[in-house]
């Protein structure tokens, strides 16, 4: 971590990202119902920590990232970086602090302009940003290349030139040019060979402990994201149902569709012996069910599920919307 970092961080207690009631609904086409891809979400990303996020595909966990970016707008509810209300800022104070935050997703290459070296696709968001001169800029190139463990000839090379994994590196390494300090990984290793993903997570994790960054870990493999981040959110059709430090979450879910997705992890002692995995689809977010969202497939559902939607219990570093634990701490609900 740099010293200015230390000290800005040793000087407040504030998470350097705080979303409050975040929703996002996106217009349904030719005049249907709405799409509530993220409907009330709370979460805060303490500065150096990783923040996982998992669930099901299509239960919000990309639009929750590119919110937490502004890359998108909240229909509803705030988005607060280091104590600025994203929302609030000014455009040209809106681009100082995008600066600050970058995305690395899981198909690099798709994003990179065939025809442009690799110097130039590094040297691009810091001309955007405008920062360095151009001969600064090529010097960080070199430094940011020699982080991600690449050699300086590759700045001369194509992006077809890489194998997946070099090209995640590059990833990286763009992400880098502009000195964030919160990274969204959105699936970041998901399209990577298993010993290629361990390689990339071990050098997020290296960067992340020199350069004092956070992030919002976003995947489905539940062993990476166990392995990365120190708390974990379980999101299942656009809300937080579960989130607690990690281990504590994925040994002992609180929410049964936790346990369903814990359950349904391979693991050596259980390999060969899966549970089946959760029954039926997950819903249609345009018609969230009534009630516990997840009710309609839910193994434990009594009495007050489909009708009465869960409060979020919160149980010291971890918390649950779900009837059980509300009947369990003796909770009306
Ligand atoms: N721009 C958009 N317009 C309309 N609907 C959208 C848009 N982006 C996402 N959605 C819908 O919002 C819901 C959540 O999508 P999102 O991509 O955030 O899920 P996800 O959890 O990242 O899924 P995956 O694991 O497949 O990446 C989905 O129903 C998706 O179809
Ligand atoms: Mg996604």
């Amino acid at each position: 971590m740099t010293d200015s970092r230390r000290s800005a961080a040793a000087g407040t207690s504030t998470p350097l990202l705080q979303l409050d009631q975040v929703v996002k609904h996106f217009d349904g086409r030719r005049g249907k119902a709405p799409v509530r891809a993220v409907d009330g979400v709370s979460l805060t990303v303490g500065r150096g920590e990783t923040v996982g996020l998992v669930g099901e595909s299509g239960s919000g966990k990309s639009t929750l990232g590119r919110l937490a970016l502004r890359l998108l707008e909240p229909t509803s509810g705030s988005v607060t970086f280091d104590g600025s209300d994203l929302s609030g800022v000014r455009r040209r104070d809106l681009a100082r602090l995008r600066r600050r935050m970058q995305l690395v997703f899981q198909d690099p290459v798709s994003s990179f302009n065939p025809r442009m070296t690799i110097e130039t696709i590094l040297t691009e968001p810091m001309a955007v940003h405008d920062v360095g001169t151009s001969k600064s800029r090529a010097a960080r190139c070199r430094e940011l290349l020699d982080l991600v463990g690449l050699p300086s000839q590759a700045l001369q090379r194509y992006p077809h030139q890489f194998s997946g994994g070099q090209a995640q590196r590059i990833g990286i390494a763009r992400a880098l040019t502009t000195d964030p300090e919160f990274i969204v990984c959105d699936e970041a290793v998901s399209a990577l060979d298993v010993s290629v993903q361990a390689q990339i997570l071990n050098l997020l994790r290296e960067v992340q402990r020199e350069l004092g960054l956070s992030y919002l870990f976003i995947g489905h493999d539940l062993n990476v994201v166990r392995y990365m981040s120190d708390r974990t959110c379980v999101m299942y059709l656009g809300q937080i149902v579960e989130s607690g430090p990690s281990d504590d979450l994925m040994k002992t879910p609180l929410h049964p569709y936790s346990k369903a997705l814990v359950d349904a992890v391979p693991t050596l002692d259980r390999r060969g012996e899966l549970r089946a995995p959760l029954s039926g689809e997950i819903p249609s977010p345009t018609h969230p069910p009534a009630g516990c969202r997840f009710h309609t497939r839910c193994p434990r559902r009594f009495e007050p599920c489909d009708h009465v939607e869960p409060e979020l219990i919160q149980l010291g570093d971890r918390s649950a919307s779900c009837h059980l634990v509300s009947a369990a701490r003796g909770i009306d609900s």
